[in-house]
């Protein structure tokens, strides 16, 4: 799938996002041999489709970086161009340490998620350290996606590895648009209910605007577990979950494989020459041929399928050297369980072959080494029949794989019913790995099924894969994510386009305006000293002040504001709302204060650490803190972040740590945000009113969710948090002299304000 001819048009205007995909595994692996470094392709179904994915959309892969030379080729941003013989795409590395690997990857992934939805259960293993590592590094990866990211980004996460950085990042930038895909099995709730960890796992997912499983059945069992243990509003034919505020679109994406280039490389000259050599090196003249082609993985049932085969040798004496099964099984995992489950299966094979074999025949080939696709597309096409045993498995590529390269037409698939490729796969031959004696009678009527009906399952096989290929999955899943970042930039409208609609909203209703100072009030500057507010606007707020309640709501110290703005009459909030002065008293949120020394600690450490950028400017605001950093050089804000990160990270469970323009926001965690704010205001001073929140920067977003439903939102420039859009102050002027008319042309025709809206309430309680 390389090249301009795929499905993903390099340039496709407005419309085009930049992905980012994250993932666990990597798709390049660069290893030390000897003297040199030599490249790798790791053996696993999400690398093989997404790396087709990047080489034709172009783009940006973060992965944990494993091989032994991974650091040796990287830039200073631990990044390097891949595939290496025709680069496409940017391999971004994260480096993890070994205890990091153990815990978060062998332990927490693969002990305890892993087996839990591949219903393995026996097989959990849960420690707490497992658990801490997974939260530490998924907490590195989130950081990594914040330094990549850009207001056109997609950032695609990958399979159950991650399954925390989803919240983090959208903690820090609330505006991206990110989606998830689920490579494994979902399961119910009775079983996703053992993880110790259910709720936020489900939680963190749920920060993402697409959440994608391979089957209809999974992403219904997604609804399920979300049911039970959150309360969310589940909207099952939208196929939506809306959960505190946000709602996440849960959908099913079956992923393939690149059917033309397995078909391609199976029908080519080198395919046909190597199934002459195998025939030949295998002695398989005459003899038919079966093939297993899987990770040395214990959901792949491979214990299942040799009980099946050597009773299949037991019962049908007359395909005793006529049948010959090639298994592949690539180790993987290389811990417990997988290295006793690996004994176990080479000790049945050669039981199998001891007791079966003969001569030159031997019952069962055992490869256990890595073979690329261009080898197995000719061992496919070798094989009369393949057979997929798994116990359970979110797709099962291989399955498609080996029905793309039939380019004869007549080999037979055996397929596990418990595979998410039996859903589509029409025309196989399902099998239950558990049930071993139909297992068994399966393989004989593969082998003697008559031609025609062979031909005619492989037909409508190879109708179905081709027409729903990788490029088909790549296309439905962005297309579905292009449409959410769309609606999601559609949901907030020019408010001068709909003013008839919001002065129908405001009917005669008593209001109570909130407004932003930096970027709402007034433009940004280089630095907070710099902003002025103009003579224009502060008339413009005056007009207002007659006729409605108004409150400044900023991130700026309470006193600067007061000073800046100094119009009597108004309520101001400070420090993000956490200090509010209103009718001549100051209220302060409970326990800010408890957090100053360790403030003032994070903030010695950042001054020290971030003195050798030039640009960065500290700002000390008492309970809370910005770190701007609109004036750094753009080649060295990656840099800020990291050092941020790195010194900011184990502060976050007392202090809330969000992105906005170009400054991070430090509030301690008993702060009150400003939809708090907003809400204690109005319980104190305007509950019958209708609250207006006008707003520019991401800690805005809060007071726009808190008056959802009771009050009417506006942003500076389009955001999906809020109901209309002003696009600059000079329109945020215009609105204010609009609303002040409007209202005096109410006071003037002599109409009484009707009764309180009964959902003014819900906001006292933001
Ligand atoms: N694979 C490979 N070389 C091998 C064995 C397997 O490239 O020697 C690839 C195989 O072609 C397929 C992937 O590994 O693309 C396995 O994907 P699947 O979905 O079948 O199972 P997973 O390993 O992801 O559970
Ligand atoms: C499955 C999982 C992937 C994983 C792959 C190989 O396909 O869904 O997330 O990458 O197996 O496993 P490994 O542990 O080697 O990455």
């Amino acid at each position: 799938m390389s090249g301009p001819e795929g499905p993903i048009p390099r340039d496709d205007g407005s419309k085009r996002m930049r992905i980012i995909v994250v993932s666990n595994r990597e798709p390049y692996v660069h290893r030390k041999i000897a003297q040199s470094v030599k490249v790798d392709r790791p053996v696993g179904g999400l690398t093989a489709a997404l790396d087709d994915v990047l080489r034709a959309a172009g783009g940006t892969w973060i992965a944990w970086g494993s091989g032994s030379a991974d650091r040796t080729v990287v830039d200073d941003r631990s990044r390097v161009a891949v595939p290496p013989e025709q680069p496409a795409y940017q391999l971004k590395r994260l480096w993890l340490s070994s205890h990091e690997v153990e815990h978060y990857y062998h332990g927490y992934s693969n002990q305890v998620l892993w087996p839990l939805c591949h219903i393995t259960l026996d097989r959990i293993s849960y420690r707490k350290k497992h658990w801490d590592d997974y939260c530490r590094v998924n907490r590195a990866f989130a950081d990594a996606v914040i330094e990549e990211t850009d207001g056109s980004s997609l950032v695609w996460f990958q399979d159950y590895h991650l399954c925390l950085a989803p919240r983090m990042v959208r903690e820090r930038d609330p505006r991206v648009t990110m989606a998830h895909f689920w490579h494994i099995p979902w399961p119910d709730w009775s079983v996703f209910r053992i993880c110790p960890q259910a709720r936020e796992l489900l939680e963190s997912l749920l920060a993402n605007d697409l959440v994608g499983f391979q089957t209809p059945l999974f992403a219904r069992n997604f609804m399920d577990c979300v049911r039970e243990s959150l309360d969310a509003d589940i909207d099952p034919g939208r196929k939506t979950v809306t959960y505190q505020g946000r709602t996440t679109h849960i959908r099913s994406f079956p992923i393939s494989v690149d059917y033309r280039k397995f078909d391609a490389m199976a029908s080519s000259q080198r395919a046909s020459r190597m199934v002459r050599t195998l025939r030949e090196r295998y002695g398989l003249k005459d003899v038919l041929v079966g093939i297993g082609v899987d990770r040395l993985e214990y959901t792949k049932a491979l214990v299942k399928r040799f009980e099946a085969i050597g009773l299949f040798f037991e019962r049908s004496a007359r395909y005793r050297g006529k049948f010959t099964f090639i298994q592949i099984a690539v180790p993987t995992r290389m811990k417990e369980p997988y290295l006793s489950y690996k004994k176990i299966v080479e000790a049945m094979i050669r039981k199998i072959n001891r007791k079966y074999g003969h001569g030159a025949w031997k019952p069962v080939i055992y490869i256990s080494t890595k073979m690329d696709h261009e080898d197995l597309a000719a061992y496919y096409r070798l094989a009369d029949l393949a057979i997929i045993s798994s116990v359970n498995d979110g797709m099962n590529l291989v399955a498609k794989e080996y029905v793309a390269s039939q380019t004869d037409g007549n080999g037979v698939l055996l397929l596990s019913e418990l595979a998410g490729a039996a859903e589509e796969l029409e025309g196989s031959l399902l099998v239950n790995p558990y049930n071993i004696e139909a297992f068994s009678d399966s393989i004989r009527e593969a082998l003697a099924m008559p031609l025609d009906e062979k031909e005619a399952r492989m037909k409508s096989l190879r109708k179905q894969v081709g027409e729903h290929d990788i490029h088909a999955w790549v296309t439905s899943v962005l297309d579905a994510a292009r449409s959410l970042d769309d609606i999601k930039r559609r949901e907030s409208r020019p408010l001068f386009e709909f003013a008839d609609e919001v002065q129908m909203r405001l009917g005669n209703r008593e209001l109570f305006l909130f407004l932003d100072f930096d970027g709402t009030l007034a433009p940004i500057a280089d630095s907070p000293d710099r902003v002025v507010f103009s003579s224009p606007m502060r008339s413009s707020l005056e007009r207002v002040l007659g006729s409605a309640q108004l409150a400044v709501v900023s991130g700026r110290a309470l006193d600067d504001l007061r000073h800046r703005i100094g119009i009597e009459g108004i309520v101001y909030a400070g420090n993000h709302g956490s200090e509010v002065l209103l009718d001549g008293s100051v209220l302060r949120a409970e326990g800010v204060d408890r957090s100053a020394g360790m403030l003032r600690v994070l903030l010695a450490g950042l001054r020290d650490a971030l003195s050798t950028v030039p640009g960065v400017l500290i700002e000390d605001k008492g309970i809370t803190a910005s770190v701007h950093f609109r004036l750094v050089d753009p080649s060295l804000v990656g840099e800020v972040l990291r050092i941020f990160w790195d010194l900011a990270r184990g502060y976050e469970s007392s202090f809330r740590i969000t992105t906005g323009k170009k400054v991070l926001e430090i509030r301690p965690r008993a702060a009150w945000d400003k939809g708090q704010a907003v809400g204690r205001i109005m319980e104190l001073k305007g509950r019958s009113l209708m609250p207006i929140y006008v707003g520019d920067d991401t800690t805005d977003e809060d007071a726009f969710r808190a008056i959802r439903g009771c009050g009417i939102s506006i942003s500076i420039g389009p955001n999906a948090e809020a109901d209309y859009f002003l696009r600059d102050q000079e329109e945020v002027g215009r609105f204010l002299d609009w609303l002040a008319q409007v209202l005096s042309l109410r006071q003037g025709q002599g109409q009484a304000p009707v009764a309180a809206d009964p959902l003014a309430r819900d906001v006292v309680d933001a």
